[in-house]
């Protein structure tokens, strides 16, 4: 395994990879590495010549300071993860390396999925995403690149960003990866108390309630008792949760639309900002 910081000869490294026929697939990340990474890192590894993993704390998709310093960082232990799972290629980057001229323009028209959910309470954040991803991807310029799908608005925006630009770059799902008791693995899971970490599988404890009443009564009714169920612990305050549509994260009104139902929410519990997500039918 080899650590770069430098754009140029990470594009050096990786080009002569190419040049000899090599398919490079990329794990893009913010570091603080867990299990769920791992899982994309290894469906990388199955289906790629090389992999490559970043690992940048892009502070262009925090909108607030406080989360960016905040946000744990570990890069000793994430290099130890890296190579056991044999990653061949890390890229370490400062912000000078990843924003050379500057934090550089995106047009990309992301309409609702930017307005929506995440979008309605991070504005920029996905932008920021956008911009990161987008410069990353120029960087590797990969085959194919790996997103988790806890993070599903991202997938979205990333897969329509790469449709948007026309890029050559297969965007791969991997499914949310869950510690034993159902909470959904996250960087931010670190930052928990022991007592809200105790209490944190609730969030999808419900979710997996919501997927079982569905259909049982009205959208609108299901969504505000999950809401009052959650915080119904004083621990937890829901920011947002809603029954939307896969593909573009419009409200649904009613069951009619339930085979292409998603259940997305966002929690604070305590300071730290959890999401999750569930399909409520696959
Ligand atoms: O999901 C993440 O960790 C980040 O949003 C990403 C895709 C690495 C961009 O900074």
């Amino acid at each position: 395994m080899k650590t770069f910081s430098i754009t140029k000869e990470l594009v050096r490294v990786l080009k002569k990879e190419r040049d000899t026929g090599r398919s490079v697939g990329f794990v893009p990340t913010m570091g603080a590495l867990h299990e769920g990474h791992l899982s994309l890192l290894e469906e990388s590894k199955k289906h790629n010549d090389i992999t490559v993993c970043s690992i940048f704390v892009n502070p262009i998709q925090f909108n607030q300071k406080q989360d960016l310093e905040k946000y744990p960082r570990n890069l000793n232990e994430d290099l130890r993860l890296l190579l056991s799972v044999d990653c061949n290629y890390v890229f370490v980057p400062t912000e000078e390396e990843v924003y050379p001229g500057g934090i550089p323009e995106l047009n990309l028209n992301l309409g609702r999925l930017d307005r929506v959910l995440e979008g309605k309470f991070r504005p920029g954040h996905f932008k920021g995403v956008a911009i990161v991803v987008k410069q990353l991807f120029d960087i590797v310029n990969p085959d194919k690149a790996y997103f988790g799908k806890k993070d599903y608005q991202q997938l979205l925006i990333i897969q329509h960003m790469v449709s948007e630009l026309n890029l050559r770059i297969q965007i791969i799902p991997g499914p949310t990866l869950r510690e034993h008791d159902g909470l959904a693995m996250s960087s931010r899971n670190l930052r928990l108390t022991i007592g809200e970490r105790e209490v944190a599988p609730m969030i999808y404890e419900t979710l997996c309630k919501v997927r079982d009443k569905a259909g049982e009564m009205p959208v609108k009714e299901l969504k505000q008792w999950a809401i009052r169920k959650i915080n119904s612990n004083s621990l937890f305050q829901v920011e947002y949760l809603e029954i939307v549509d896969k593909d573009d994260l419009h409200p649904i009104g009613s069951w009619k639309e339930k085979n292409n139902a998603i259940t997305c929410t966002a929690v604070f519990l305590g300071d730290v900002r959890l999401i999750d997500n569930i399909e409520l039918f696959s």
